[in-house]
């Protein structure tokens, strides 16, 4: 696997390959990660154009466990906030031989571009509204570990779905492997061209439609770095969409409420509900180290 760029392109040989892998890296209940020296003398380097708690730190942790050298660039301190493009950028640090660049970039398709440039393996931590091939690999590794498939499930994304990277690689992921997908939103965050993703999405703007028997609720943060004009009332929207008790008691008994993070408590979620036992939200963060190991492994190990 040379790079990782999205989950569009990626077989779903290769995704199974990696949530099985990634199984191997998750450590036992309440045991420490185990060391590994599989990436030993390789050098990973993270470039982050774009703010980042959970990727950045858990591909750090996921490549020193591996036995990597990391070096994470902060992106502010660097000779970008002096001119230099993104490709002199990618160029300079590529002269330094690096084995892998793990990089976050606030224009669709950056890392597509520049892997085409680059012969050094690039993976996609996040690349404007288009894809976050990581998040949706961890999403589904922790769908795994409650459900035990992925097959027959109907999951709901509810949210900001038009300016989601995270909507569209979950979108693709689950698509490969039958799951139907509801995706819920206001008509203004809702882009009719995304029911036509794959044969089994569906659009609705009610969430009380959307949650209606699901196994996975998805939610989704309001990204308003992403928005030029407000595209909802503002104070409205936790009203409208905003995950509640409620919700979760007329949705299975058993429904997963999962949130990629960094979650706004009051605006698409509640406290109640993200601190519930029904919340996986901390379970997709520990995924997020097991999963970029299994992805590093692929990319560097072979
Ligand atoms: N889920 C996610 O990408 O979070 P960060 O922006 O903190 O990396």
């Amino acid at each position: 696997m040379h790079g990782l760029l999205d989950i569009e392109s990626l077989p779903r040989p290769e995704i199974e390959a990696i949530l099985a892998r990634s199984k191997d890296f998750q450590p036992a209940p309440k045991q420490p990660f185990q060391r590994f020296t599989t990436l030993q003398n390789r050098t990973v380097v993270n470039l982050f154009f774009e703010s980042s708690t959970r990727t950045r730190t858990s591909f750090e942790i996921a490549a020193r466990r591996l036995g990597a050298e990391v070096l994470s660039i902060a992106v502010a301190a660097s000779s970008v906030s002096k001119g230099e493009s993104l490709v002199d950028t990618l160029n300079t640090l590529g002269a330094m031989r690096p084995d892998a660049i793990v990089m976050r970039h606030a224009a669709s398709g950056a890392p597509h571009f520049l892997s085409r440039y680059l012969p050094i393996p690039i993976v996609n931590a996040g690349d404007g509204t288009h894809e976050h091939p990581t998040q949706a690999l961890l999403d589904a590794r922790t769908i795994l570990d409650r459900r035990g498939t992925l097959e027959k499930l109907r999951v709901a994304i509810i949210g900001d779905i038009a300016h989601s990277r995270v909507a569209r690689s979950n979108i693709f992921l689950l698509s490969k492997f039958g799951v139907e997908v509801v995706l819920c939103g206001p008509a203004s965050l809702l882009p009719r061209e995304m029911g036509k993703m794959a044969p089994r999405v569906e659009l609705t703007t009610d969430m009380e439609t959307a949650i209606r028997d699901v196994d996975v609720i998805m939610m989704l943060r309001v990204q308003l770095e992403r928005q030029h004009e407000a595209a909802f009332p503002e104070g409205e929207y936790f009203r409208f969409y905003g995950l509640r008790p409620e919700h979760v008691e007329r949705a299975k008994p058993d429904v997963i409420v999962m949130h990629p993070g960094p979650i706004n408590r009051g605006q698409e979620i509640s406290s109640e509900v993200a601190d519930s036992q029904r919340s996986a939200i901390l379970n997709q963060v520990e995924n997020g180290v097991a999963v970029r190991m299994a992805v590093l492994e692929r990319v560097l190990a072979g």
